[in-house]
């Protein structure tokens, strides 16, 4: 093995920590096996969860592994970033050795110590570390076992407000094992940008985290409690491909031989040249992740795991495309990586044909539209001015007819420094799924499969109750069995229902299905042609074919739906008055929380329109006319005015509706009198597509709810505004005003005092051998403004060197400058230094101006005091 090289390092820590009495353990696949929260693995703990937990026991309680993970889709997505930083992968090895109530903080720390300074033989005086701020322990172990000195021991605390939200206190997700962490950083050098955790530059690549180091202590649960494991654990992880890019010298990931080889692959197809362009990146990253995640059993399609690799693919493919490969080229690398991972994962190396066939038919079926989808793009993003945004519609046509999935026409439409309509984009896609609720639920794969003989019998038009209703169906799985016992999720149909079935808009009914001793929970009921199909869970009980059971829609529920659907009659017929004929209904949902309704019109609606919808609307409901249904032919109901929806098959019997002034063909289950919707009140207005436009409201109880809540906001304004509630508004906009000239006041005020400071400062510096010196505390400051200061102070003393302070809280930050005539004799990183160090901190820079800070404020005055002394020996 290459010294250094990736598969020479997995190797030397999974040996090191066997020496210690750890168990080897392998990697566990890409999809957690024990944990449905997370959709891919994420970190090396993910298949000890339940060993943290104290809920498995194993023989061992020392375990090692180099685990693979994934971070594109769920919490932890890097998709969009990789392949334009240095150190962002979709696909990524995490090193990581485990103690399971066997050691904990100080072999933790001493065994990873020794790993990176004794095998590794990282310098140790490029590492720091980080600590969680309350962990007095872990920072004694590091300054006093270890030796490492305090300027490198940085503490973190939790983020303002926030109990145990910290860059040092590590949890798997919003429950489970959780705890305090220390972390090893390694300095890359002062000529990469950036500053120590903690600092404000802490964000730049010059201080890399490597080695995190969790000391699993606690469970958290899911109302936030958090509670002490069993036992104190340790789980760590660093970053394989990061650690190889300190050891071969190198500072981007893709340096290391592992992807420089794959890169240079992909070099060779393409012709490329210049080995640092990131389509190259991309590529090599994204043959990784995509061999992996099929190699675990996903396949490319159209949702959950399965589209984040189809994502990823297509991903490929358009860089493969904008490097001028024609064709399916992706599943070609794949040999690459079997010629550096195979050894380590010896089924990639055996499952490379499989691979191989997934990769190029989903290369060969998105090249058939990428070309042209390309093209249309470019087309679209040609017409959109610099900085502009490209429109949700062409997001979704590109989504919906080339299968560009949406991330990828972001990132293009980055590279071209345009912006992304998301909202419309959203939009777009419900409007799609609605469309395809409308035309039915008969496709969908869940009722599709069931394999029903008979019909069911609709009865809940006038009850929402019932007796002996047959059990003529019982699937699970979309199988057909016998019976189901408790705890089962099964469909049951019968041949009598009160039950509605999703249709129309109005969503499926729930309830409960009784018998002596069984209970089948019903939570959604679907249709199949004349077949009701009631899906749920047994809760108690077996139930059989052939058995008779009670009926019992949950009534509360049902009755809001019912309230909600009346209401969309009333105001589509309402809109067709105010807006016009026109109005065409283009999708609805009718839920028991709000009615939505999609309608054709070409423009937004006003304030002063919705105004008249409501009046016509409940002017209607105070009627309290009865509702009228009719069962007759298609002909009578055209005679009837009855509004039909276009495109929608109806049989040779519809059933005319008629509620108030509205008269529409519909089979959904109604209110008997308007008066019973009580009020309708509009809550949203807003467009989903070109020419259509969606308007939401709320009936009965919700309406009544929702206006109380506005009340309560407006009481709540009033009263913090110190108004009535009829003056509120005045108030409001009055104060809105003052804010605004007060702040330019103090805009201009600050403006003077700066220079001021800057005069008064000037002034107070003392001349030393022709060098004007100063050393000061500006109280207040803002540390990002000590810079220009600074720069400022230079200009104004000509011959100087210069430092100055600010505090905030414990923190003193510096920074230092001398004019550059005098930086042979003073270099302001070692004035920095100087200062830095009697305030227990650090710093450094440039001869001419250098940064930095210290922990100490009360050593600040006599530290600033020395400056003079110190110059004084220098000239
Ligand atoms: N589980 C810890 C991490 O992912 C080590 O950083």
């Amino acid at each position: 093995m290459q010294r250094n090289s990736t598969a020479e390092v997995r190797q030397q820590f999974l040996d090191f920590y066997a020496q210690k009495g750890h168990e080897i353990v392998p990697s566990s696949s890409l999809i957690p096996g024990n944990d449905k929260t997370l959709l891919f693995t994420n970190a090396g703990m993910v298949q000890f969860k339940d060993l943290f937990l104290g809920e498995e026991k194993r023989s061992y309680t020392r375990a090692v592994s180099s685990q693979r993970c994934l971070r594109a889709g769920g919490k932890h997505n890097d998709l969009e970033n990789v392949g334009y930083t240095a150190r962002h992968h979709t696909f990524f090895e995490m090193l990581g050795n485990f103690s399971f109530g066997d050691y904990f903080k100080t072999e933790a720390i001493h065994y990873g110590w020794e790993f990176l300074t004794q095998v590794l033989k990282l310098p140790a005086e490029k590492l720091l570390v980080t600590v969680y701020a309350e962990d007095d322990e872990a920072a004694k172990i590091w300054a006093e076992e270890i030796g490492v000195p305090a300027d490198r021991i940085i503490r973190i605390g939790d983020k303002p407000g926030k109990r145990y939200e910290s860059d040092n206190f590590w949890a798997m997700g919003d429950t489970g094992p959780c705890g305090p962490c220390s972390e090893i950083f390694y300095d890359h050098g002062e000529h990469i940008w950036g500053g120590p955790p903690g600092s404000p530059e802490e964000d730049g690549d010059r201080y890399i985290e490597i080695w995190n180091i969790v000391f699993m202590q606690y469970e958290r649960f899911p109302d936030g409690e958090i509670k002490p494991l069993p036992n104190p654990s340790i789980d760590t992880g660093m970053g394989l491909e990061r650690l190889c890019a300190i050891l071969q010298n190198g500072h981007s990931n893709y340096d290391i031989d592992l992807f420089q080889y794959i890169i240079k692959k992909v070099a060779e197809m393409t012709g490329v040249t210049d080995l640092e362009n990131a389509s190259l990146k991309v590529i090599a990253d994204h043959i990784r992740a995509c061999s992996f995640l099929i190699l675990d059993g996903v396949v490319p399609s159209n949702e959950g795991r399965g589209y984040v690799l189809r994502r990823i693919i297509r991903r490929a493919a358009r860089h493969g495309h904008k490097l001028g490969l024609e064709g399916a080229f992706f599943y070609k690398l794949v040999q690459s990586l079997v010629d550096q991972m195979g050894e380590a994962y010896p089924d990639l190396a055996a499952e490379q044909k499989n691979i191989e066939t997934i990769l190029k038919k989903e290369e060969i079926r998105f090249g058939e539209t990428l070309d042209k989808g390309m093209k249309l793009l470019s087309a679209e993003m040609d017409e959109v001015a610099e900085g502009g945004v490209l429109s949700g519609e062409v997001i979704f046509k590109l989504y919906d007819t080339f299968g560009f999935p949406f991330d990828l026409t972001a990132d293009i439409a980055r590279e071209k420094g345009l912006s992304i309509d998301d909202a419309g984009f959203e939009a777009a896609m419900e409007k799609q799924k609605e469309t395809a609720r409308a035309a039915g639920k008969f496709g969908t794969d869940y009722t599709a499969k069931l394999d029903v003989d008979g019909e069911t019998d609709f009865t809940g038009y006038d009850s929402v109750t019932g007796q002996g209703s047959k059990v003529i169906g019982l699937f699970v799985e979309g199988e057909a069995v016998e019976s189901i016992t408790e705890g089962q999720t099964a469909s049951v149909v019968l041949d009598t229902t009160p039950f509605y079935a999703e249709s129309g808009g109005q969503i499926g009914d729930n309830g409960q299905l009784l018998a002596a001793d069984i209970a089948f929970v019903v939570k959604d009921t679907q249709k199949q042609g004349d077949v009701f199909i009631h899906q749920g869970e047994l809760a108690q009980g077996t139930l059989a074919i052939g058995d008779t059971v009670e009926t019992e829609v949950n009534e509360e529920r049902r009755q809001a739906i019912v309230l909600n659907h009346s209401g969309t009659h009333l105001l589509h017929e309402a809109l067709r008055e105010v807006l016009g004929e026109h109005v065409q209904q283009k999708g609805s949902l009718v839920t028991e929380d709000r009615l939505r309704f999609d309608f054709a019109h070409g423009e937004a609606v006003t304030a002063g329109q919705i105004a008249q919808i409501e009046t016509l609307v409940n002017d209607e409901i105070r009627k309290n006319s009865s509702t009228e249904s009719e069962i007759t032919n298609m002909d009578r109901a055209k005679e009837k005015g009855a509004m039909a929806l276009f495109g929608e098959k109806y049989g040779d019997e519809v059933r005319v509706l008629t509620i108030g002034f509205s008269t529409e063909l519909c089979g959904g289950v109604h209110v008997q009198r308007s008066g019973d919707i009580g009020l309708l009140k509009v809550i949203s207005e807003g467009g989903v597509a070109a020419g259509v436009r969606r308007i939401e409201a709320v009936t009965g109880a919700n309406a009544l709810a929702w206006l109380d809540d506005r009340e309560a906001q407006l009481l709540r304004v009033a009263a913090t505004v110190k108004s009535s509630p009829q003056d509120a508004s005045e108030k409001v906009a009055q104060l809105f005003d003052k804010s605004k000239q007060l702040e330019k006041e103090l805009d201009q005020l600050k403006a003077k005092l700066a220079s001021q400071a800057g005069n008064d400062l000037a002034s107070s510096a003392i001349e030393i051998n022709g060098i004007k010196v100063l050393a000061a505390n500006l109280e207040g400051a803002d540390p990002k403004s000590l810079r220009d200061t600074v720069d400022q102070l230079k200009n104004k003393l000509g011959k100087a060197a210069v430092i100055i302070a600010t505090v905030q809280g414990d923190k003193v930050s510096l920074v230092a400058g001398v004019t550059k005539a005098e930086t042979g004799t003073i270099k302001a990183g070692e004035l920095l230094a100087h200062v830095a160090k009697q305030i227990d901190g650090k710093g450094g820079g440039r001869p001419d101006m250098a940064q930095g800070g210290g922990n100490n404020p009360a050593a600040l005055p006599e530290a600033l005091d020395s400056v003079v002394n110190w110059v004084k020996e220098r000239t």
